[in-house]
C-alpha cells in the first residue's frame, strides 16, 4: 500500500547514501528476519550485495534448494550457497549436552561464515536482519536482567573479528512490519508467514547427539507433520498451521517394540510439538484435533522407514520450554 511504499522508498534512499558504491555481506538464513533484510538492500544496491546462506545439515526438507530458489532464481539476488554438513556434523560427534552443541553449532557457524568473508575482500559491511526486539533483548543481556535459559545463536549474530560496518536496515521495525514489508518487496507470503526456527537447527531438535542419519529421518517426519497442519483447516477456515505459533517433529533416542505385518520392529520415536503463544516467553500446546494427530503419526510410521512409534507433547511453557533442548 501506499504507507508501505513510501517507507521503501526512504529505506532504500538512507542505504544508498549509507553505503555508497562499497559492497555489502548478509548471512542469509532463510528466516523472515535475513530474507527481508536481503530484499531489501538487493533493492536498494543490486549486486552490490552478495549473500551467504550455510547449510548446517540441520536444515528443514527442502530448505537449502527453496532459498536458492527464491533468492537466486526468483529475486536474481548474488548467492554463495555453502554446504557445511560434514563440518558440523564432525563437529557435534560425540557430542550430547545441549549446551555444549548450541556453543559448537555457533561457533562453527561463525568460522564457516569468516571464511566465506575472507573470500569477499571487497566487503565493507555486514548487514543484519537486526529487528527493533533484538535490540531490546540485547540491551537487557548486557545490563544482566535477562536470566539465561539457553545460549541463543542466532544466524547473521556475529562477532566484530571480521572488521565490518553494520548494516541493519530493520532496526527500527517491529516483527509484524517486517512481515509486511517482505510481502511488499515480492517475497512469498509462505516463507514471511512462516513459523519461527532455531538458529541451532535440528541441532536442539535430535536430543543427545547428532548424527546425519537422524536428521534425515527428522527431516522427513516434521515435513509430512508440517505438510498435514499447512493442508488441515480448522474452526475458522484457518489450517492448522495458522493457528499455531509453532509446530515440529523431535527425534528421541530411543528405540521401542513394534509391530509390523507379521514381523517385530525395534525402532526410534518421534514427538510432535505444537504451540499456541503471543510472546514465546510462556505458550500452551495446541489442542489439535486427534483426526489430524492420527493422520500425521500414520503417515509418519508408514512413510519414514525407522520410525515406529509418534508421540504428543502436552507441555506448557512454563515449566516445559517450546524446544526440547
Ligand atoms: P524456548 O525453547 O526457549 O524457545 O521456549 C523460545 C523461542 O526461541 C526459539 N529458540 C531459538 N531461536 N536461536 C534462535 O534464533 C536459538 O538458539 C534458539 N533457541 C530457541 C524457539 O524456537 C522458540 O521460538
Amino acid at each position: 500500500d501506499w504507507v508501505m511504499g513510501n517507507y521503501i522508498d526512504e529505506a532504500v534512499a538512507r542505504i544508498r547514501e549509507q553505503v555508497g558504491d562499497q559492497e555489502v555481506i548478509l548471512g542469509l538464513s532463510g528466516g523472515v528476519d535475513s530474507s527481508v533484510a536481503g530484499a531489501l538492500i538487493h533493492k536498494a544496491i543490486g549486486d552490490q550485495l552478495t549473500c551467504v546462506f550455510v547449510d548446517t545439515g540441520l536444515l528443514r526438507l527442502n530448505e537449502g534448494a527453496q532459498v536458492v530458489e527464491t533468492f537466486q532464481a526468483h529475486m536474481g539476488m548474488k548467492l554463495i550457497h555453502v554446504d557445511a554438513t560434514r563440518r558440523f556434523m564432525d563437529a557435534l560427534a560425540g557430542e550430547s549436552d545441549p549446551e555444549a552443541k548450541r556453543k559448537i553449532i555457533g561457533r562453527e557457524f561463525v568460522h564457516v561464515f569468516q571464511e566465506e568473508a575472507g573470500r569477499l575482500p571487497r566487503a565493507k559491511w555486514l548487514a543484519q536482519g537486526t529487528i527493533y526486539p533484538d535490540v531490546i533483548e540485547s540491551a537487557g543481556a548486557k545490563t544482566g536482567k535477562a536470566k539465561t535459559i539457553k545460549s541463543h545463536h542466532n544466524v547473521g549474530g556475529l562477532p566484530d573479528t571480521l572488521h565490518l560496518q553494520l548494516l541493519e536496515p530493520l532496526r527500527e521495525l517491529f516483527k509484524d512490519e517486517v512481515r509486511e514489508l517482505g510481502v511488499a518487496l515480492g517475497l512469498p507470503r509462505e516463507m514471511v508467514y512462516r513459523h519461527p526456527f532455531p538458529g541451532p537447527g535440528l541441532g536442539v531438535r535430535i536430543l543427545g547427539e547428532v548424527k546425519a542419519e537422524y536428521a534425515d529421518l527428522l527431516r522427513q517426519a516434521d515435513a509430512i507433520f508440517i505438510e498435514e497442519l499447512r493442508n488441515t483447516k480448522g474452526p475458522d477456515g484457518h489450517s492448522w498451521y495458522d493457528l499455531t505459533s509453532q509446530a515440529f517433529a523431535v527425534f528421541l533416542p530411543v528405540k521401542s517394540v513394534g509391530v509390523m505385518g507379521d514381523g517385530r520392529t525395534y525402532e526410534w520415536v518421534v514427538a510432535l510439538r505444537a504451540v499456541q503463544t503471543q510472546d514465546f516467553m510462556t505458550a500452551h500446546w495446541a489442542h489439535l484435533p486427534h483426526e489430524l494427530l492420527g493422520r500425521v503419526s500414520n503417515r509418519i510410521i508408514n512413510e519414514v522407514r525407522g520410525i515406529n512409534r509418534v508421540v504428543y507433547d502436552v507441555s506448557g511453557k512454563p515449566p516445559a520450554t517450546i524446544e526440547w533442548e
